[in-house]
């Protein structure tokens, strides 16, 4: 832990009072939906195994965060950043699962990447949520948001591990809904489609024009999301403006889930043209 949270950080909007864990902080997603939390007035402890990114995010919130570097993949580590959460804060009633692995290959992946795969970005997402649901009972009810991803709905050439583990996470997201309900906990999913992040900003050496190029063809609105979009739905949805949302999923994704397989049809149509069989 780098920096710890104090009095003065309680804020003042629609999550004021609220104190949460946000996974994968230190990501380019994860930090906008920090900030965004922060602004709306809640207490975070900022879970990451990158302690240089997670540490300069916990100083860039001040005294509404601190952070705790975390491995999913340890349920020693999990169980730690819960406790330090409640003991910062008294108590817990918001989780955002955020943290992820791309690691994939497809149908070359060795059973050890399956399973760091299934381990992050599902296992520790579910045993995060184990750790802290009893915590937001004992508050009287709270709000988890699993990121999942487009890549959870639909099939992506060449990569099964990442999107099996965030179709999986859609599944978990209504389990969970559905046995901790009764201690008035939701949970819903945010998918995002192509959100600027750490990795586009290094394929593209930070020209975001290249990427949201390539997004063109897949999103309605012809770009890339911000995570500072994303971050107001996943906002949305641990407020209680969002009090009758449970088990649900809500696409952040530029209107990606929204073309079909329609998306190919200007494709199509040129084959034909170039066939003879319709006019141009
Ligand atoms: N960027 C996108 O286009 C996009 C699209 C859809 C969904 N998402 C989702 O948004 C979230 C963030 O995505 P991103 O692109 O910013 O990813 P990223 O790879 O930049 O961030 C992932 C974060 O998870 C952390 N992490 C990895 N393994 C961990 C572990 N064992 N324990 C704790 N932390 C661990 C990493 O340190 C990193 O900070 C992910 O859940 C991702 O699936 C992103």
């Amino acid at each position: 832990m780098t920096q710890q949270a104090g009095d003065s950080g309680v804020g003042t909007g629609r999550l004021a009072g609220k104190a949460g864990i946000v996974t994968g902080a230190a990501s380019r997603v994860g930090a906008g939906i920090a900030h965004r939390l922060v602004a709306d007035g809640a207490r975070l402890c900022l879970a990451d195994m990158d302690a240089a990114r997670g540490a300069a995010m916990a100083a860039e919130l001040g005294d509404a965060a601190f952070f705790m570097q975390t491995d999913l993949q340890i349920d020693g580590s999990i169980q730690q950043c819960v406790r330090e959460a409640v003991d910062q804060f008294g108590g817990l009633d918001l989780l955002v699962n955020g943290a992820c692995t791309y690691r994939d290959g497809g149908i070359a992946a060795e059973r050890a990447d399956w399973l760091v795969a299934c381990n992050i970005n599902l296992v520790g997402a579910a045993l995060t949520i184990r750790a802290a649901a009893p915590e937001m009972a004992a508050r009287g009810g709270g709000s988890i948001v699993n990121i999942a991803s487009i890549a959870g709905k639909v099939a992506m050439a060449g990569r099964w591990l990442y999107p099996s583990t965030k179709a999986a996470l859609l599944q978990l997201t209504r389990c969970a809904a559905t046995d901790l309900a009764a201690d008035r906990i939701r949970v819903n999913s945010v998918s995002p489609g192509w959100t600027w992040s750490h990795l586009m900003e290094d394929l593209s050496g930070g020209d975001r024009a290249v990427i949201d190029g390539l997004a063109a063809d897949y999103h309605l609105q012809g770009r890339t999301s911000t995570s500072e979009e994303v971050a107001a739905v996943v906002a949305f949805l641990c407020s209680d403006d969002a009090a009758c949302v449970t088990g649900a999923d809500y696409a952040a994704d530029g209107g990606y889930s929204a073309l079909g397989p329609e998306r190919a049809l200007p494709a199509m149509r040129d084959q034909l043209v170039a066939a003879g069989r319709i006019a141009e």
